[in-house]
């Protein structure tokens, strides 16, 4: 086991922490993963119930993927994509616009979720002006909205946590009202909440629609606002506003995609496709950064000109990273040899079985599933606001990697987990519910 002492601790700035939490709970040092599992120094066993992020979907080290990226590592590890192409680029780029029926065609790549972001915003907002259209320049959110943290992802997030501090450095956004199916009133049903949703919406669209350039949404699960969960017939109605109003339609997929919902792509539910898709999280199965933006054909046409400035003139370095690209080929493959979207299925299955404790617990509410991402809140009145922290310090001794959002505990597993998996991960999620309530 290395020694680290706080020095070397604090050599790193830690993602989305304040660091003088560590004080109390201090940071846990990962030496290797196996499938599901992550192991510390001690080689003691975390079971990976978030996914590292939402990333990892065919566990950790996963010999599929290995393999892969040993192989494209020593034919090329990285090439410039500007003025040059690839074939793990090109193969993968056929395979995503395939998965979409061919709907979203062309492929632009990024390095994580919120550079894709960024690219969609831009790209949305350079076509209208493309084609004439120069007053399109504003950007429609769902309230509770997250899409990311750079500055142009955090113009469309709506969790002030995040963004607050950095408003005088944001752009504007227009806010719809949340379709989230837990702000149903108590004497609505689901349908008359959603169709009052998108009544409002529908106001907001046909009052500024020639301001809009683009609507960006999280289809079926807004995630990290605490997996918010809306209808299909909720997302169908946005496709139909969007067109209605001559809107572009950004789905971001960056959580939802890659089977988490049960579908491919989460769009799917509604049977809709949107005019651009962002990808990530488990694009390259939890193994490298990579992002990609799919677009419709027309979208690429009408940046397709002499004019150098009507041209997407955006990059970023590492664009297209032939490692990056050969691991998402790997992890596609693994849908179709394990015939990842059936398996699901059970698994959705499994977990339910294995949370069915949960659905009857009076200090919860808002039990609920979509695929494999299932969650429930903790009542309000029992949840303090360390909740969260100790929650996941609690799990974390007992072999669990879990983080609640706010009061909302959630799992969202790599597919490979196991019916015992899914009995340990339930019943955990009990226990350390009845230390931390008690
Ligand atoms: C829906 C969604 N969009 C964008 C992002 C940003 O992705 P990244 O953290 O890779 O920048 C996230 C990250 O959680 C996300 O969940």
């Amino acid at each position: 086991m290395m020694n680290w002492n706080s020095r070397s601790l604090a050599a790193i700035w830690h993602p989305c922490t304040q660091m003088k939490g560590h004080e109390e709970i201090p940071l846990l040092a990962i030496k290797r993963g196996k499938g599901a599992f992550l192991y510390d120094h001690q080689d003691k066993a975390y079971l990976d119930s978030i996914s590292s992020w939402w990333t990892n979907l065919f566990g950790h080290a996963n010999p599929s993927i290995n393999q892969a990226i040993t192989d494209q590592l020593n034919e090329l590890e990285h090439v410039m994509l500007a003025g040059m192409t690839h074939e793990p680029a090109i193969l993968l780029s056929e395979q995503l616009s395939a998965l979409t029926q061919n709907n979203l065609g062309h492929a632009f790549y990024g390095s994580d979720g919120a550079s894709a972001v960024e690219i969609a915003l831009k790209m949305s907002f350079h076509y209208w002006r493309n084609l004439g259209k120069v007053k399109k320049t504003q950007f429609v959110c769902l309230a509770n909205s997250y899409h990311g943290e750079t500055l142009g992802a955090l113009s469309v997030t709506d969790i002030p946590i995040f963004s607050d501090t950095y408003s005088e450095l944001l752009r504007s956004k227009i806010l719809a009202p949340s379709p989230d199916l837990r702000l149903i009133q108590e004497h609505q049903s689901e349908e008359e909440f959603t169709l009052q949703t998108i009544l409002k919406l529908e106001e907001i669209l046909s009052a500024q629609h020639s301001t809009i350039a683009a609507l960006i949404i999280e289809p079926m699960v807004q995630c990290a606002t605490g997996m918010a969960m809306h209808s299909s017939t909720y997302l169908k109605s946005v496709r139909g506003l969007c067109d209605k109003y001559q809107i572009l339609l950004i789905a971001d997929e960056i959580a939802v995609g890659f089977g988490r919902t049960g579908t491919f792509f989460a769009s799917e539910h509604a049977d809709i496709w949107p005019d651009l898709m962002t990808l990530s999280k488990g694009l390259t199965g939890g193994y490298l950064p990579l992002s990609v933006v799919l677009s419709r054909d027309k979208i690429y046409q009408a940046f397709y000109s002499n004019q150098t400035s009507h041209g997407f003139l955006h990059s970023h370095s590492y664009t297209g990273n032939p490692l990056a690209c050969r691991s998402a080929l790997a992890t596609l493959e693994l849908f179709k040899t394990l015939g990842t979207l059936q398996q699901n299925c059970i698994l959705a299955r499994q977990l339910r079985r294995a949370f069915d404790w949960a659905q009857a617990d009076s200090r919860l509410e808002h039990f609920r599933q979509l695929g494999t991402i299932l969650a429930f809140d903790v009542k309000k009145d029992l949840a303090t606001p360390y909740f969260s922290k100790l929650f996941f310090a609690k799990a974390l001794e007992k072999g669990l990697l879990i983080r609640p959002i706010g009061n909302t505990v959630y799992v969202m597993p790599p597919y490979i987990l196991t019916e015992k998996d899914c009995l340990f991960l339930g019943s955990t999620v009990q226990i350390c519910l009845d230390e931390i309530l008690r």
